[in-house]
């Protein structure tokens, strides 16, 4: 826990601005929020979770993830293994036939995302995650649409990870490159000041570049003490970033352990990270 990620992404710090502007994301105010990391526990988990899709049947089986305070949890798997399934369990977008989903050891199981976007979660869908015809801007606002506080300094924030977003921020997001798209997204999410984000696929359809970039941007939030629940198609390099990672194969959890110990277990190589 109290490792820096010293020996984790990409070491080209180039491409970083400097955070001792201030420029770095702050965590949420306390709100409604309980204090989190009290007993050390996950701040987020979906706990044996088994469901599907409305009377459908079931897509998890006694499925868990969770992710550790301040952490990055990465899920893999098969195309259609259910990763984005289970992270709609947890956001809430699917009932949860058994099991539990807690945070901060409070079940919410029964809550819609909204009411879940309200206690520090936000959620970064596979697709349709950018309103297109919206500016970048108008995006950041949409994402803050919960808030009755001055945004702004948490636009700057967002600008200041992602400078790019700042140049471009009066067109439409529709006219922006995958990447640039995909930072929109997160910068949307991160507009609600969550203490979870929840990815799902970021680096979906971009170049090994962009992709590390993305992925340096994403240890960069996680440094901030935002805990990151994240599900990934570039395993080898998502693990690399993880604390803690998840192998999902239909449903089921196949193995679970710290990134390093994934990616050097012969099994996981073999048959999930092409040898
Ligand atoms: N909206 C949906 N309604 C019914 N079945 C779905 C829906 N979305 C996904 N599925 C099914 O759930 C299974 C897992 O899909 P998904 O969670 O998208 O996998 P992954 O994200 O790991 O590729 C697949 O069999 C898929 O066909
Ligand atoms: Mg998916």
């Amino acid at each position: 826990m109290s490792e820096p990620y010293s020996d984790r992404g990409n070491k080209d710090r180039s491409i970083t601005k400097s955070s001792s502007a201030g420029g770095t994301m702050t965590q949420a105010p306390e709100r409604d929020r309980p204090d989190t990391s009290r007993d050390g526990g996950p701040v987020l988990i979906g706990d044996n979770m088994t469901g599907g899709y409305g009377g459908g049947a079931d897509i998890l089986h006694d499925c868990t993830i969770a992710v550790d305070s301040g952490e990055i949890a990465v899920i893999v798997g098969p195309n259609g293994a259910g990763k984005s399934t289970a992270m709609k369990a947890v956001f809430g977008m699917l009932d949860v036939r058994k099991g539990a989903v807690r945070l901060r050891g409070e079940d919410i199981t029964s809550l819609r995302p909204q009411e879940r976007v309200a206690k520090g979660m936000a959620f970064v869908p596979q697709t349709h995650n950018v309103f297109t015809s919206l500016s970048v801007e108008e995006n950041l606002e949409m994402g803050a649409f919960l808030r009755q506080d001055d945004i702004r300094a948490t636009m700057e924030q967002v600008y200041d990870l992602f400078p790019i977003l700042r140049d471009k921020r009066r067109q439409p997001a529709g006219e922006l490159s995958g990447g640039q798209r995909q930072q929109v997204a997160v910068g949307r999410a991160l507009m609600t000041q969550p203490d979870v984000l929840m990815l799902d696929e970021p680096t979906a359809g971009v170049s090994p570049i962009v992709m590390d970039e993305l992925f340096d941007r994403i240890i960069e939030v996680a440094r901030t003490g935002i805990s990151i629940l994240m599900v990934e198609q570039n395993a080898r390099q998502a693990l690399e970033i993880a604390d803690t990672g998840y192998v999902l194969v239909q449903g089921s959890n196949a193995y679970t352990g710290t990134g390093k110990d994934l990616l050097a277990d012969d099994d996981v190589r073999r048959s999930f990270l092409g040898g």
